[in-house]
């Protein structure tokens, strides 16, 4: 009974949709400098590189990033500022109140506009960093 719901559920989801998946693989926003590498022979975006699984329904886990990436060491050494002091924006990979342990996507987003989570209260501009 509660299995019989669960998939008429599901296909009501599909049909809202109007997506299969590999439909929905083509049709997911990618970041310029993801796209390519990310991409088949075919143009299809390999979605389990980042999510891990075939239903990627949720935010990945940042492990999938640190892995071509690099440690979150050395990715706070590439972004290191040449100084300190207010002519300088923050270090977004070392900071004041999170070290290096914000995760990723609190920055990086991947199928939709990024947005720097310091500007919640802050207003840094950081012109290097890839927003499409
Ligand atoms: C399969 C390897 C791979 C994975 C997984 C991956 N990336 Fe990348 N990423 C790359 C490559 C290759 C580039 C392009 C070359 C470069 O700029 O380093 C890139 C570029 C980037 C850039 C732009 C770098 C620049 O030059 O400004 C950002 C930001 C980024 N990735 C963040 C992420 C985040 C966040 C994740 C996890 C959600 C992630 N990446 C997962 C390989 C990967
Ligand atoms: C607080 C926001 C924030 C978080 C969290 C964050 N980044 Fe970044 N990232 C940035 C900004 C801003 C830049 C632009 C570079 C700069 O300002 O020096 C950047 C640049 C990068 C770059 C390009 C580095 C270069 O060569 O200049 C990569 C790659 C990257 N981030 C990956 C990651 C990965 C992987 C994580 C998670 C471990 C992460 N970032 C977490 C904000 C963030
Ligand atoms: C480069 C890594 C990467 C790849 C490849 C990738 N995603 Fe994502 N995905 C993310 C990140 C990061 C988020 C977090 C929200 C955002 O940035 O849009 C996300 C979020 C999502 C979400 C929304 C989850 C939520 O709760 O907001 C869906 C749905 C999704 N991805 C589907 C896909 C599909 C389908 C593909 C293959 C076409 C794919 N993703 C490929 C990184 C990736
Ligand atoms: C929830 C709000 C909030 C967020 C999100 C936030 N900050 Fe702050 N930050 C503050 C407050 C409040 C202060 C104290 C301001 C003061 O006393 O002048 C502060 C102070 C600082 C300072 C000390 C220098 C200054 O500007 O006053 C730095 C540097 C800083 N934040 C960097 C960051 C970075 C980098 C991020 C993102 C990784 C971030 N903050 C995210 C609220 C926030």
């Amino acid at each position: 009974m509660s299995k019989a719901y669960t998939s008429i559920a599901a296909l009501l989801v599909t049909a809202a949709l109007g997506l299969s998946l590999p439909a929905m693989a083509t049709k997911m926003p990618m970041k310029s400098y993801h796209k390519e590498i990310f991409s088949d022979a075919q143009g299809n975006v390999e979605c389990s590189s980042c999510h891990g699984d075939s239903k990627p329904y949720t935010i990945p886990s940042e492990e999938a990033c640190l892995t071509c990436h690099g440690s979150r060491e050395e990715l706070a050494e590439q972004t290191q500022r040449p100084g300190h002091g207010a002519a300088y924006e923050p270090n977004p990979h070392d900071s004041l109140h999170y070290g290096q342990d914000l995760s990723c996507v609190y920055c990086h987003a991947q199928h939709k506009k990024t947005q720097v989570y310091c500007n919640h209260c802050h207003e840094f501009k950081y012109p290097q960093l890839k927003r499409r």
